[in-house]
Formats: C-alpha cells, sequence, structure tokens
C-alpha cells in the first residue's frame, strides 16, 4: 500500500485594507524611508484598524476564502490549528473562535505558538493528523496582529511588523507529492532576546507594566539577526542535503519574511537565485505567521504540480526550521 502524505489543496490569504508607509512611519519616530528599506527591505505594511476587531477576524476571512475557494462544506473540517502570537484573548485558542466565525462545527481546534515559525510548527502538526488517517480535511492557519503588540513609539520594532492572515488545506494523498520532509528545531534560552515582557503568568498585567510599556514585542535586533541568518540557512541547507535536492531541483524557496538580508543569505547559502526565491517584504512586512502563507498564496498561479519547495523559517523563542513540500495541483 502507498504511503499517505498531507497535500496542499488550497490556500488563502487575507491582509486588511490599511496601508501604513515608510513615509507615514517617518512622522511617527525618528527613522526614514531610506534606514528601513536598506536594512529590512520593508516598504509598507498592512494594518488592521477599527474597534473590537482581532486576529480570529483576519484569519476567519482567510478560511472563508479557502472553504468557498475548495468547494468545501465547513463541517468536513476536522481539525483547525491557528498558528498565532497575537491571539484574541489568552484563552479560549483563537483557532475556536474562527471556527465559529466561519461556520465549522465538526472540527477539533487549538493555537500553537513558535513565534514566527509558527506556520511551519502547525503545518507539520496538521500533516501528522493526514498521515494518519485521523482527520480528511485539516485547515492550517497562520495569523497575527502584531499591531496590536507593536509600540509605535519604538523606532526598533514599529517599522517591522504588519498584519495579515493565511490559511492552508490539507488533505491526503498517495502521489508523490505533498510534504515530504520536515526539519524542526527550537532553543529556549534564545528567550531573552525576543519576547514580550507583561502579560503572561511571569508577570501579569499591572499599572506599572503598562507604564514600563511591557505589553509590546521586546527584541534585541543585532543578536536576533545573528542566529536567524545561520539557523534559517542552515537548517534550509540541511534539508536538501538531507534529500539530496540540488539547488537546481528547487522551484521556489519561501522563506519567513522578517527581512530581507536574511532571505538573501539563506538563498544563498542554499545556492538558489532571485526567481527562485519568493519575496513579499517589501508590502507586507513581518507579519508572523502570516508571512509563508502570505507567500503561496501570491505565488499560487505560478506553482505547477511537482514542483519542489522549501518552506524555511526562524523566530522567538528561539525556534526554526524547515520543511520539503512538492506542490500538489
Ligand atoms: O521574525 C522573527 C525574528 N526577527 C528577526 O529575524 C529580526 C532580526 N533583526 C533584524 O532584522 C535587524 O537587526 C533589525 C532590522 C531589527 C535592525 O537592523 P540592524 O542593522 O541590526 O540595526 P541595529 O539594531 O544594529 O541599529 C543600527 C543603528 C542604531 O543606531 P546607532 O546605535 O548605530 O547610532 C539604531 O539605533 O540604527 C538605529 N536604528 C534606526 N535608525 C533609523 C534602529 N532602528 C532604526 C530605525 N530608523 N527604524
Amino acid at each position: 500500500m502507498s504511503r499517505i502524505r498531507a497535500a496542499i489543496t488550497g490556500i488563502q490569504g487575507w491582509v486588511p485594507p490599511y496601508i501604513l508607509t515608510n513615509k507615514e512611519l517617518e512622522a511617527m519616530v525618528d527613522t526614514s524611508d531610506e534606514w528601513i528599506m536598506s536594512r529590512t527591505g520593508i516598504r509598507e505594511r498592512h494594518i488592521l484598524k477599527g474597534e473590537g476587531l482581532g486576529t480570529s477576524d483576519m484569519a476567519a476571512e482567510a478560511v472563508k476564502g479557502l472553504l468557498e475557494k475548495t468547494g468545501t462544506r465547513p463541517e468536513e473540517i476536522g481539525l483547525v490549528i491557528c498558528a498565532t502570537v497575537t491571539p484574541d484573548m489568552i484563552f479560549p485558542a483563537t483557532a475556536n473562535i474562527v471556527c465559529d466565525k466561519a461556520g465549522i462545527k465538526n472540527a477539533f481546534s487549538f493555537d500553537m505558538n513558535a513565534a514566527c515559525s509558527g506556520l511551519l510548527y502547525a503545518l507539520v502538526t496538521g500533516s501528522k493528523y493526514i498521515e494518519t488517517e485521523t482527520c480528511k480535511k485539516v485547515i492550517v492557519i497562520g495569523a497575527d496582529k502584531m499591531s496590536s503588540i507593536t509600540d509605535y513609539k519604538s523606532r526598533e520594532t514599529c517599522v517591522l511588523f504588519g498584519d495579515a492572515a493565511g490559511a492552508i488545506m490539507l488533505e491526503p494523498t498517495t502521489e508523490e507529492v505533498g510534504i515530504m520532509d520536515s526539519i524542526m528545531q527550537s532553543d529556549g534560552s534564545g528567550r531573552f532576546y525576543l519576547h514580550m515582557k507583561a502579560g503572561g503568568s511571569l508577570k501579569p498585567p499591572s499599572y506599572e507594566t503598562i507604564d514600563a510599556r511591557e505589553h509590546f514585542v521586546y527584541q534585541e535586533g543585532q543578536p536576533v539577526f545573528k542566529f536567524a541568518v545561520t539557523k534559517m540557512a542552515d537548517v534550509a541547507a540541511e534539508i536538501m542535503a538531507k534529500n539530496n535536492l540540488k539547488s537546481e531541483d528547487v522551484a521556489y524557496l519561501v522563506p519567513h519574511q522578517a527581512n530581507l538580508r536574511i532571505i538573501d543569505a539563506t538563498a544563498r547559502r542554499m545556492g538558489v537565485g532571485k526567481d527562485q526565491v519568493m519575496i513579499n517584504i517589501e508590502r507586507y512586512g513581518n507579519t508572523t505567521g502570516g508571512t509563508i502563507p502570505l507567500c503561496l498564496w501570491e505565488w499560487e498561479n505560478k506553482l505547477k504540480k511537482g514542483d519542489n519547495i522549501i518552506l524555511a523559517a526562524f523566530g522567538g523563542g528561539f525556534t526554526w526550521g524547515s520543511i520539503w513540500l512538492k506542490w500538489a495541483y
């Protein structure tokens, strides 16, 4: 009997309409379009505006679009995993809320927190439920309202992040396509360089934490940059070597979009050219869980069945990883 793999059978992204440009940021903090472009490659990012709107609203839009596009009825979905660091609430899980908003009634659902590697962690986890025939249809979401934890008084971080959601459908296949292999890693000693100081059980919210602006992303850019450059490039090269993939075998590298310089370093290490790399950081910035599905969604029309695709990410935790998949449609 041939092996059952999890294949991506649909992808849908959603970004809020409001665009925050570098020009606008120049009026908010001491920065410049030139600095942001040359250090990060970001020109603009989308921001979710409006009272009472959270990550689940963006994710639900992506999920509803995915169901429609793939001709799937909500009751067919068996599992929904939402990768996010900006859940609507600490509990219940945003995935539970998304199911309610998208009319998904028969699924179990949970969130996954692996920061910028969250989508990869969720994709690998979701694929196991397909491979073991536990579920027939799994939706994996990467969604973040990063603007809700971004300090717009801090030039070090506010230029980096944007809001977005993406949803991926996984279904079983016995063909030689789908998720072929993965390497996932983490090192919690990296937590000191990238985290949110307050709001969790270690330091619950208080007037003091609010006054100290501790409910926003805290990042020491340079150490994170050094780890990200090394780990993302290493793990992408490792999954290629492990599976005897040469650079010419790879149709696309899909890197987490945190910094154009990190993306370039990963592509160089893999020996792939610019035309083999999905890059849209210029228009969306770092949307954490959203970056990889947004890329796949934008490039969907260019992809062909059997294309070798390498996903690679690095994020807070630290977490990092790489997935080799063969496009299934
Ligand atoms: O997605 C999860 C993982 N996260 C990442 O992968 C992010 C990794 N880190 C980075 O991408 C980069 O470190 C940053 C983009 C965050 C920063 O770039 P950098 O080249 O590492 O800059 P830096 O932090 O070393 O700062 C250089 C200078 C400093 O000024 P001095 O000390 O040299 O006078 C900063 O104060 O640039 C200054 N600076 C800015 N200047 C203008 C920092 N942010 C800004 C800004 N505009 N927005």
